[in-house]
């Protein structure tokens, strides 16, 4: 299965179908064009906005579709052919995307392959402290064959640092001088203890440009380097990203898909309750993307404060589910329990592959009609079936089909989402490119871990935990 073969072409464009999500189709759990419409000076004013601060350098993940990618695609191409595996040591924006591309442009089990598209490294990732998930890891790749990947924009990340020095201590006892060849660093190009190490050490390095923050990152090596690592064409990648650039910037506000759909999302969450946005993909492989959206839709807009400074405690809750697995566990939940949902279906209209039910035993009726019948049909049934429930139940539902699931395509659905963020942000007049519940876990982990300077923060954080004996059994 070489996906370099796929259909990739640049005219398939992602289609965002929001029918489902409008009072002719849902009722009163829908949102009227009246509501849309009297939202368009607002949103004329936000895109003015976002257009303002694109030029003036304040969003920069926007240009990172373009940007020189050279010394990281050679860099990629030496390490694919010296080493075995990659392991990505980093945690949340600094994981999230290269696991999402991962998942869905390689061989469901890449790993496992003898031979891999590209040439392409095992892939694994350490974005957990869990220590028997981390020995696991280092008990699979042998050091000798293994390049780590240490990720991470503050370049101070407690999880993350502690996982380097776990890295370079077995490395040194593996290969001795040479543990730098098997390091690359991707942080600040200034800032933190990271770039000093890199610096110092002389240990290859990659740059998070500014202002790009964890969850915006995947374009750029924080997510590029795996992918490329992985054997991913990250140029189609990047053409897809483009692609839907072009397609932002061209329509008017009330045609531009990225910004419709925070639109939608925001008035089912103010006007009509529905506080939880699922993301469920009827693919496998695009799972990882519903993780990734999880992310950019929690530290985006789960905010304390508005703009202004008033305490709004916002944001609706992303939550994952998959097509059709999770029919089986969560679809009667959807379809019969609280109207507070609005779901994000995720489609394919070309699998990569299809399998094909044997035509046998005819005479038996729950397998007679499944005999010369594909699995992609299958999965266009259940997908429709579930649709249809949604509906028919008043369950605000839409669907973003995917012409194929190619670098391109996943592209294109990256930008589209990290755009339609920041409009959100405007919609709920919060910041969404901040992620201050994030640093305060960070300063908790340096606190209670007896990281110099914190020692105060330790005692209140010790002091609120005391709990009440009378609630211990
Ligand atoms: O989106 C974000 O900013 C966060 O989720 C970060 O990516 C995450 O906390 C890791 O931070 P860092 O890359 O600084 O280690």
């Amino acid at each position: 299965m070489d996906r370099k073969n796929g259909y990739w072409d640049m005219k398939k464009e992602l289609i965002f179908d929001f029918s489902n999500l409008t009072v002719e189709m849902v009722g009163e759990h829908g949102i009227s064009d009246n509501l849309v419409n009297s939202l368009m000076d607002k949103a004329k004013a936000i895109d003015a906005d976002m257009q303002k601060r694109r030029k003036t350098g304040e969003l920069p993940f926007r240009d990172l579709p373009y940007a020189d990618i050279k010394a990281l695609t050679e860099y990629a191409e030496k390490a694919r052919g010296r080493f075995e595996n990659f392991v990505n040591v980093g945690i949340g924006g600094s994981a999230l995307g290269a696991q999402a591309l991962f998942m869905a442009l390689c061989h469901p089990f890449h790993n496992e392959l003898d031979s891999r598209p590209g040439n392409g490294m095992r892939m694994y990732f350490a974005d957990n402290v869990d220590p028997d998930r981390l020995t696991g890891i280092f008990d699979v790749c042998d050091p000798h064959k293994t390049l780590y990947n240490v990720i991470t924009k503050s370049g101070s990340t407690a999880e993350t640092m502690g996982a380097f020095l776990l890295v370079k201590n077995i490395l040194e006892k593996a290969v001795g001088s040479s543990w730098k060849n098997h390091i690359v660093i991707t942080t600040d190009k200034e800032k933190g203890d990271l770039r000093d190490i890199a610096d110092s050490e002389n240990i290859t390095s990659f740059v998070v440009p500014d202002g790009v923050g964890g969850r915006f990152s995947v374009l750029c090596p924080v997510g590029l380097l795996p992918a490329a690592c992985a054997g991913i064409d990250i140029t189609e990648l990047l053409a897809g990203a483009a692609a839907m650039d072009k397609r932002l910037r061209s329509a008017d506000v009330p045609d531009n898909p990225a910004y419709l759909y925070s639109i939608y999302q925001y008035l089912l969450d103010i006007k009509s309750g529905k506080n939880i946005s699922v993301m469920m993909p009827y693919s496998s492989g695009l799972y990882g993307l519903a993780d990734w959206f999880r992310q950019l839709w929690a530290e985006s807009l789960g905010k304390k404060h508005d703009l202004d400074g008033n305490i709004v405690n916002t944001g609706p809750t992303p939550v994952k589910a998959l097509g059709v697995t999770d029919q089986h566990s969560q679809v009667q939940l959807y379809v019969e329990g609280p109207y507070d949902k609005v779901f994000t279906i995720l489609a394919v209209d070309k699998f990569e592959n299809d399998c094909l039910m044997e035509p046998s035993y005819k005479d038996k009726s729950s397998l007679g009609y499944l005999g010369g019948r594909s699995m992609a049909e299958l999965m266009e049934a259940e997908r429709l079936g579930t649709i249809y429930a949604l509906t028919k139940n008043k369950r605000p539902n839409m669907t973003i089909t995917f012409p194929g699931i190619t670098p391109g395509t996943v592209g294109q659905f990256l930008y589209a989402f990290e755009v339609s963020i920041v409009f959100s942000g405007g919609l709920y007049n919060v910041n969404p490119l901040d992620q201050p519940g994030v640093e305060a876990g960070k300063i908790a982990a340096f606190a209670l871990m007896g990281r110099s300077g914190y020692e105060d923060k330790a005692a209140e954080i010790k002091d609120g935990l005391k709990g009440n004996d009378k609630y211990v059994k």
